[in-house]
């Protein structure tokens, strides 16, 4: 059907989801790396991917998967954080996955925290992704407010890199983790949707009951930039990675 070219893969569980796209990215990245260059994937940060990257870090110890020739980019950052804050996105990533597989400290790019200049900072982000040769596989979470990075309602079609205002239900999901409100940033760096869309394939995991309404919406609403995951239903290579639970409202 034009238009809606997305296809939706729904798991017994987040843990058989992860383990399957795990899987299909060290054949992507065998594949890239036999055709003689660096694989480059987007990555993402939240709780949802926490299992994949527990099942690449498995690879990268039992079964020999090496990211010696892979890039990487993060979705988005916090905006006033140092990097070794304990909510920090780089923090995040080098916990979950840098520090227990064998990529090159340079091959890891993730917005800045605290930039000398936003504008500056983020042309050089979209350079180094044009530089790199584009994203090969992008991974994405959803926020309840349908947002893919930071990508908040209201967010364009062809928006690229750039800095963002939080949305109340976002900086409200992550007030816990924080230990208060009041200590959630404000404002994020993000790739924009138009960066995020020009990755050759996307995979976008969400888990839960509590990510079901916003899952139908972006799977069987319109298309539209009040939910930025809608933007996935016009990309020729993009899939859902459900669970059960996640995908119960979808008709
Ligand atoms: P979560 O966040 O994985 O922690 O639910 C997802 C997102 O906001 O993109």
């Amino acid at each position: 059907m034009p238009g809606k070219s997305s296809k939706v893969r729904i798991f017994e569980d987040r843990e058989t989801a992860c383990r399957t796209l795990a899987g299909e990215l060290a054949g992507l990245i065998a594949t890239v790396n036999a055709s003689g260059r660096d694989a480059v994937l987007g990555l993402a940060t939240g709780n949802t991917p926490v299992p994949l990257y527990r099942e690449l870090v498995r690879l990268h110890r039992e079964e020999g998967l090496s990211f010696a020739r892979v890039v990487t980019f993060n979705l988005d950052e916090y905006l006033g954080l140092p990097r070794e804050h304990p909510e920090s996105y780089w923090t995040f990533m080098h916990r979950q996955l840098f520090d227990h597989v064998d990529i090159a400290p340079e091959n890891i790019h993730i917005p800045a925290g605290q930039p000398d200049d936003v504008g500056t900072h983020c042309a050089e982000y979209e350079q180094a992704i044009r530089d790199a040769g584009g994203i090969d596989f992008q991974l994405l979470g959803i926020g309840r407010t349908g947002h893919i990075g930071f990508n908040e309602p209201g967010s364009p079609r062809d928006s690229r890199t750039r800095r963002i205002e939080l949305d109340p239900v976002t900086r409200e999901d992550a007030a816990d983790a924080f230990g208060g409100l009041d200590q959630v940033p404000t404002h994020a760096i993000t790739m924009g949707c138009g960066t995020i869309l020009e990755a050759r394939r996307l995979g976008l995991l969400a888990f839960g009951e509590r990510k079901a309404a916003i899952v139908r919406e972006a799977i069987e609403g319109p298309i539209t930039a009040e939910v930025s995951a809608s933007f996935l239903q016009e990309h020729p290579d993009a899939a859902f990675f459900l669970d059960r639970e996640a995908a119960e409202q979808l008709g």
